[in-house]
């Protein structure tokens, strides 16, 4: 080719530096801020997993509990935001959580005091402190705008936030109306810490782009948002368990891994990843969590039962071993989910209820040493061509 070398989907480019979270690929072993992901799910609360993404370090008790109280204050959302989730209420939530971001951030004073700072070059202690703020706001916002959108789509009254729960309770508390199951709870909980932060993925690297140019923060994560719904990326865990419901039955696993193999044939969701060639970590703590559930409430539509077939048969597979294919996350975390009567359009809407931490800590870090991204691209089309008047062609 007359380009050089093009790295087709960014493939092991490096964009910067990053002490956020780190993915050893060929281990199957992911970090946060240093943590095994293992121990941070085994011991960890998602307020204290969110802490030490975005301020580097475990909080001590103290530092915990405020940081949760400032996160309880900022869970309600202004009333033009909360209009445009319901005249949204029939269209998939990804698109109004991608639309209800933005507005928020149109509302809140700060990130627009943030963003005329920036804009004239100002990022000193005290934009910094506004800065986490923003960021905190968004985190603690996220789940009300799912789960707003998700009452509003059922044709029923929103539920307000209550102080006296915990984030995953909480967003529970806000979908349902009663007091969280506690094996739910520790589910959604499970599922925020495992997926709080994944180094730059499609969303991630998206926020970066827009937080370059000095936009601002809530349109960042809204960019963000848009681009994990995209079934490549955030999307996979609800074309996952519609997968399973389709098929039905463990007994079909042989036949669609068969077809999955096949040049242009379906690809199967939830399985390979850009930078796992190992089984994702993620993946094994979620499988764990999903049998326990099924465990205790039964797997009546045999969801678990059909992923547990088909990934028996991906592991034995030459295509798939061939090609260092393993389930990611998103294959099982629908599962438990579903059982849990959270409607599937809601499984990637709860992707970002957790992933927002994770973007906005990337965000924060990049503006410690901004620069706006600009690459090229190989232009390969004729020059100089003659205009010719619309008459004459
Ligand atoms: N089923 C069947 N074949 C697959 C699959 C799959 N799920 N994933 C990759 N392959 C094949 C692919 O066809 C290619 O084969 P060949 O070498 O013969 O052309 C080979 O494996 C390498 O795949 P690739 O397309 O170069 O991989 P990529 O790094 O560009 O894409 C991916 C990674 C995750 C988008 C892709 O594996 C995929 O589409 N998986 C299904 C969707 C999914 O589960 N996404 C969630 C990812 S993890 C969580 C998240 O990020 O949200």
């Amino acid at each position: 080719s007359p380009c050089g070398p093009i790295i087709h989907g960014l493939e092991d480019v490096l964009i910067k530096s990053t002490s956020i979270s780190d993915i050893d690929g060929e281990k199957g072993i992911l970090w946060y801020r240093g943590y095994r992901i293992e121990d941070l799910a085994r011991h960890s609360t998602y307020e204290e997993v969110a802490y030490l993404i975005l301020y580097g370090k475990l909080p001590n008790k103290k530092e915990l509990e405020d940081f949760t109280n400032r996160l309880k204050t900022y869970r309600d959302l202004n009333s033009a935001t909360i209009e445009i989730i319901k005249n949204l209420s029939k269209a998939h939530p990804m698109f109004a959580i991608e639309s209800a971001v933005a507005a928020e951030g149109a509302f809140d004073e700060d990130n627009l005091k943030l963003a005329e700072a920036l804009k004239v070059g100002r990022y000193k202690a005290e934009e910094k402190e506004l800065a986490y703020r923003v960021a905190e706001k968004l985190i603690a916002k996220m789940p009300t705008i799912v789960a707003y959108h998700y009452r509003f789509s059922r044709g029923l009254d929103i539920i307000r936030p209550r102080r006296d729960l915990s984030h995953a309770a909480n967003f529970l508390y806000m979908m349902f109306g009663k007091d969280p199951d506690p094996l739910a709870t520790k589910g959604i909980e499970l599922y925020l810490i495992l997926h709080a932060d994944h180094e730059v993925p499609a969303s991630t690297f998206t926020a970066h782009v827009v937080a370059s140019t000095l936009s601002d923060m809530y349109s960042a994560v809204a960019a963000a948002v848009a681009a994990l719904k995209g079934p490549l990326h955030g999307g996979a865990n609800e074309m996952a368990v519609r997968g399973y419901l389709e098929i039905g039955d463990p007994s079909k696993a042989k036949e669609v891994v068969e077809a999955a193999t096949k040049p242009g044939g379906p690809k199967l969701m939830g399985v390979g990843h850009r930078v796992y060639k190992a089984y994702d970590p993620r993946a094994k703590i979620f499988k764990e969590f999903s049998r326990e559930y099924v465990t205790k409430f039964g797997d009546p539509k045999k969801i678990f039962a059909v992923a547990s077939a088909i990934e028996q048969e991906i592991l034995n597979h030459p295509y798939f071993q061939q090609r260092r294919l393993f389930p990611n996350v998103d294959f099982w975390s629908g599962i438990a989910f579903y059982y849990m009567g959270i409607p599937y359009e809601y499984f990637t809407p709860i992707f970002a209820v957790s992933r927002v931490v994770g973007w906005v800590a990337h965000i924060l870090e990049y503006w410690e040493n901004n620069r706006i991204f600009r690459p090229r691209a190989c232009y390969v089309g004729p020059h100089d061509l003659q205009y010719i008047p619309i008459e004459q062609r």
